[in-house]
Parts: C-alpha cells; structure tokens; sequence
C-alpha cells in the first residue's frame, strides 16, 4: 500500500516496496536535466504519465488518454544516473475514468539509497474511436 502523505520519508532501505513491481523504472540520462544539472520535473511528470496510462489501460483493457492531474508533489531533486521507479495503485474509477495514484523512488547513484521524489494523482478516461468517453468494461 502506499503511505498516506503525512507518513512520507525518505528510506535508505526500501521496506515499503518490497514486494511491489514498478510500473516503469528508467534511468535519468544528461538530457533530461536542466541548465543547474537536475533533472527536469516536466521529464519526471511524463514518466508517471507513462506509467499511470500503462496502469490504467490494464485496467480497462482499452484505449485511455489523460484527462487530469489532481495533486502533484516533488519531494526532492532527481539526479542524472538515478535510476528512477514509478509505483502505481488505482484508488477510485467511475462510469469512464480511473484514477491512479503515482509514486516516483530514485535510487541515487552514488550511495544506493532510495528517495521518494515524487507523489501524483493522475485520473485517465478511457474513450471510443471517435475520441470520445466510453464506459470502463464490466470485468
Ligand atoms: C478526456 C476527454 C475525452 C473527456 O471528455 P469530456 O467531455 O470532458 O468527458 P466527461 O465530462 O464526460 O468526463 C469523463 C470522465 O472524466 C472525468 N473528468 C473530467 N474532467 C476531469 C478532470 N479535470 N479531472 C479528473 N477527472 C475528470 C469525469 O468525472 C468523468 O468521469 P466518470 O465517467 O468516471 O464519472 C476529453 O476531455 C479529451 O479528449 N481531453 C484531451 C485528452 C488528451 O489528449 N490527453 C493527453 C494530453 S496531451
């Protein structure tokens, strides 16, 4: 399970993940990083766009596009050669949607410790061919 916000902590020993598969998990390359040598947050919000619509299309089993992006925390800076996981749980869906909630951990390079860097809550509305919003599948 994911800890509620006020029990978030950095961990030098990922206890809370074990057992957990990421969703996605890259590295964080020189050419995501800005002019001060972090890297970006718009690179770190795509990835957990990535990772949450790759949840989300398991869930409903068909096309989905992201509608909105309810709340949205950077913890701290991600560093380039971070390897970067993204861990994700649906927390509610409705007639259309499904929301997902989003945890980005960077292992830094140097020591090995494992941050939490980020926290989103990301909702996806899966849609027809014509675009337009379709009822989630019965499972
Ligand atoms: C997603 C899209 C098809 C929804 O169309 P819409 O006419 O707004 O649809 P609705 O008002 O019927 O809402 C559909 C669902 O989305 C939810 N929703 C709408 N806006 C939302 C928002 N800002 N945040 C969270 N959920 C939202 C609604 O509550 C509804 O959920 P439900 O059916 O489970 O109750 C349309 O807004 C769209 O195409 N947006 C662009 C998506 C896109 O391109 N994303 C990539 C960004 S580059």
């Amino acid at each position: 399970m994911i800890e509620p916000v006020s029990a978030q902590k950095s961990l030098t020993l990922p206890e809370n993940l074990d057992g957990r598969v990421p969703a996605l998990r890259t590295f964080a390359m020189p050419a995501d990083s800005n002019a001060n040598g972090d890297i970006f947050g718009g690179w770190i919000l795509s990835q957990m766009d990535l990772a949450g619509g790759a949840t989300a299309y398991e869930f409903v089993g068909d096309r989905v596009v992201t509608v909105g992006i309810q709340a949205m925390t950077f913890y701290k800076p991600v560093y380039i050669g971070d390897e970067v996981s993204f861990y994700t749980e649906v927390t509610a869906s409705g007639r259309t949607s499904v929301t997902i909630r989003i945890e980005s951990w960077a292992r830094r390079r140097q020591t090995r410790e494992y941050v939490k860097v980020t926290e989103g809550l990301f909702t996806f509305v899966h849609i027809d061919e014509n675009r337009m919003p379709a009822p989630i599948p019965e499972k």
